[in-house]
């Protein structure tokens, strides 16, 4: 059972949780997920590591409320336990002073990336962030960014807050050269973003987000292609070079069971919406 210390909004939907598993955060590393279960019958879902503690023991991990469990485990309370955490699982980023780094994060990936932001900086690199949610108030980090960055740009959709979309980056990339970029958000972003950093032969890790279920590599859900070659994101990733990511193939298989998951959620808040996990 791992213990919620700290539960806290971000944005609209968008929770940070900070959890007892001293284990996990005796090992974890920037980049790797967890797989949790709510109770004793319910669905796995992963989630990235956004931060950790060795000594205090805790991990945190930010989440949007999208389907039943995680509507579920947003209603779930400081003092309320989660019945198993599986982690750190997935291999860590690669930190080292790569020179001129461009970060970039979406939506709720904005969380995860401020740990590599953090990493990064300390490892010696001038680092140039990008912070992007469909509207401005689902931004959440600006100050932090701000100050683990030598630069901080802001985008969203609608034009909201900031620049609008992420047209502006052809324009930063063509002023400046980079030297390595690390992007995690939506599957959509994630392309958008590789189709602009290729032309400036600019190498771009990703972080893939397919359905997953055991996370260790036996099931096979995972599967993506990258190079034209099969990898399960789980273990071979889940940050790969987007540059040879088919983001198509993983926008397809990521919405396979929408109806299902459409229903699953619609019938849990029917039957009035419990934290009990199960389906
Ligand atoms: C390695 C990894 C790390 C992740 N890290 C985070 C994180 O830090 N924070 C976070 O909020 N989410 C993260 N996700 C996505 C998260 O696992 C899903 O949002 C979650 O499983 C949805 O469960 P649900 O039952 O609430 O919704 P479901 O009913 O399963 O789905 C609801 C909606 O969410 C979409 N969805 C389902 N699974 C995924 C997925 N894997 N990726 C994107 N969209 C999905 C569905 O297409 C559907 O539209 C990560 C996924 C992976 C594989
Ligand atoms: S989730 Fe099963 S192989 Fe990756």
């Amino acid at each position: 059972m791992y213990k919620i210390l700290v539960t806290k909004e971000l944005a609209p939907k968008v929770k940070l949780f900070e959890v007892a598993a001293p284990e996990i955060a005796e090992k974890a590393k920037p980049g790797q997920f967890i797989i949790l279960i709510i109770g004793k019958t319910g669905e796995r879902i992963p989630l990235t590591i956004t931060g950790y503690d060795r000594k205090k023991g805790t991990i945190s991990f930010v989440f949007n409320e999208v389907g039943k469990t995680t509507k579920q485990l947003g209603l779930m309370e400081e003092g309320e336990c989660i019945e198993t955490i599986t982690g750190p699982l997935g291999n860590s980023s690669e930190i080292r002073n790569f020179g001129n780094v461009l970060c970039i994060g979406g939506g709720v990936m904005i969380a995860p990336m401020f740990l590599q932001v953090q990493a990064l900086k300390e490892a010696g690199n001038k680092v140039t962030t990008v912070i992007g949610a469909r509207i401005k108030d689902l931004l959440f980090f600006e100050d932090e960014m701000k100050a683990h960055s030598d630069k901080l740009y802001v985008t969203t959709d609608d034009g909201s807050k900031g620049y609008k979309g992420l047209d502006f980056l052809g324009k930063i990339l063509a002023k400046e050269k980079f030297d390595h970029c690390v992007a995690m958000g939506p599957v959509v972003m994630m392309k958008n973003i590789c189709e602009k950093t290729k032309p400036f032969g600019l190498r771009t890790i990703v972080t893939l987000t397919p359905i997953m279920v055991d996370g260790m590599g036996m099931c096979g859900v995972c599967r993506v292609t990258v190079a034209g070659k099969m990898k399960f994101a789980c273990v071979d990733g889940p940050e790969f070079d987007g540059h040879a990511v088919d983001f198509d193939g993983l926008i397809k298989r990521q919405r396979l069971f929408l109806p299902e998951e459409r229903l699953s959620s619609l019938l849990w808040e029917k039957l009035g919406g419990c934290t009990c996990g199960g389906n």
